[in-house]
């Protein structure tokens, strides 16, 4: 089938898709090339078809979210490829479609930000029952991630419901300290979490950050649009990249960012888990997106014997190791540790109601996290001390 792919209402290509596996065959005209997703390389004036089509296919569900088997089982389908087209593309992270050729659509009357959309796949996503007659138009169909999400309209408001893991079920609650930790540091830009209990089962709820003007662009596809030299680490590599693309206060976010994570003990600052947002009308960059996805923190996935607070623990994205990645931030003097003083106080406050998580838990995740607010203080005087040092030389 031939469809243009559309930015909001701007014809960016004409494809050739293929209608069984809905690969992108050709590239067949170009309209406005500015408006393609960051990343994609159109310098010889045809968009890389390789590109395109791992972009495509980068915005179905990802074969390891969990539970996808049994959720394609029951909407009768192979590969979750096929429900891309389902909804035409449309997603609630940017304003990218596929209109079929032969069609009068209009992104106004099928977005999912203003327009309703049906519950059935978020609810077979989660293993709920749905209608007898499915209604596949759904933005669920293009989240990323690998644990269990659903869009849903509440309250007019477009929010993500995410589940956790087991045994301890502890990413959401997580995510409702993260908010809490957010705020005690005076973060400005970060995306706020509530639990939600449904049979007494915890999820976290957030509102979209983007509207219908903008879109999320990730790390992966900022890192995409500039080649990397060799002689770059990553961290020096995604900043050339966003100085070439123009996006303002990404330094000051990364620094953030780290420390943030550091005192999260956040193990999955993947480069699909922060990035930078873009008007898709005007292409300007408002700046980094706020904060979002920070659950896969405080030893979620150990034993409570396990957590050893100080002990290294895996560090994405810039280095493998929290020492070595800590070495990034270029600025410490905003951190206010005395508002870090009674994280106790919030991490009693805001698990205590879980069932998942016991009171030795709650004991020993408070300390982990006051052990971790010690640490940062004594590296933030060894930096001080080291620059001192370098001053007098
Ligand atoms: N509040 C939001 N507004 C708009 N888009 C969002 C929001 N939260 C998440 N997203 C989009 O949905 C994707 C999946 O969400 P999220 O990263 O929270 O899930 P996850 O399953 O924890 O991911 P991971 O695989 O990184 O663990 C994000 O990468 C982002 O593109
Ligand atoms: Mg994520």
């Amino acid at each position: 089938m031939k469809c243009l792919l559309m930015n909001k209402n701007m014809p960016v290509v004409e494809l050739e898709l293929d209608d069984d596996t809905a690969t992108i065959l050709k590239v067949l005209k170009t309209y406005e090339l500015d408006f393609l997703p960051v990343g994609i390389d159109a310098k010889s004036g045809i968009p890389n078809k390789k590109e395109l089509n791992e972009w495509w296919f980068g915005r179905s569900i990802p074969a390891s979210r969990s539970g996808i088997r049994t959720a394609l089982e029951k909407l009768n389908i192979q590969h979750s490829e096929q429900l891309l087209l389902k909804c035409y593309g449309l997603s609630l992270s940017d304003q990218y479609w596929m209109k079929p050729m032969d069609s009068e659509l209009e992104w106004i009357n099928i977005n999912f930000f203003d327009n309703n959309f049906s519950d059935d796949v978020g609810n077979i996503l989660f293993g709920q029952p749905a209608s007898q007659d499915i209604d596949l138009m759904s933005p669920c169909n293009t989240s990323d991630g690998w644990l269990k999400k659903k869009w849903k309209i509440i309250d007019g408001k477009r929010c993500l419901i995410k589940a956790g893991s087991n045994p301890f079920m502890q990413e959401p609650i997580n995510e409702v300290f993260g908010t809490r930790l957010h705020q005690r540091l005076g973060c400005k830009n970060y995306v706020s979490y509530n639990v939600l209990l449904e049979d007494g089962i915890p999820y976290s709820v957030c509102e979209n950050f983007i509207d219908t003007n903008t879109e999320l662009v990730n790390a992966v596809s900022i890192n995409r649009s500039i080649k990397k030299r060799s002689q770059y680490s990553s961290y020096e590599h995604f900043m050339n990249a966003c100085e070439k693309l123009g996006i303002p206060g990404m330094k000051e976010f990364i620094d953030y960012m780290l420390v943030f994570d550091y005192l999260m003990a956040n193990t999955d600052r993947h480069f699909g888990n922060f990035g930078a947002i873009r008007n898709v009308q005007t292409l300007e960059w408002i700046g980094p997106a706020p904060v979002f996805d920070s659950g896969t923190s405080l030893w979620h996935d150990k034993l409570t014997r396990a957590i050893n607070p100080l002990g290294e623990i895996e560090t994405k994205p810039f280095y493998s190791n929290a020492s070595r990645q800590m070495e990034l931030v270029s600025d410490f003097s905003w951190v206010p540790f005395e508002e870090l003083r009674n994280l106790k106080d919030d991490i009693r406050e805001i698990f205590a109601p879980t069932e998942f998580i016991d009171e030795e838990r709650i004991e020993v995740l408070s300390k982990a996290v006051t052990s971790r607010v010690e640490e940062l203080q004594e590296m933030v005087l060894e930096q001080k001390k080291q620059f001192t040092l370098g001053s007098l030389q």
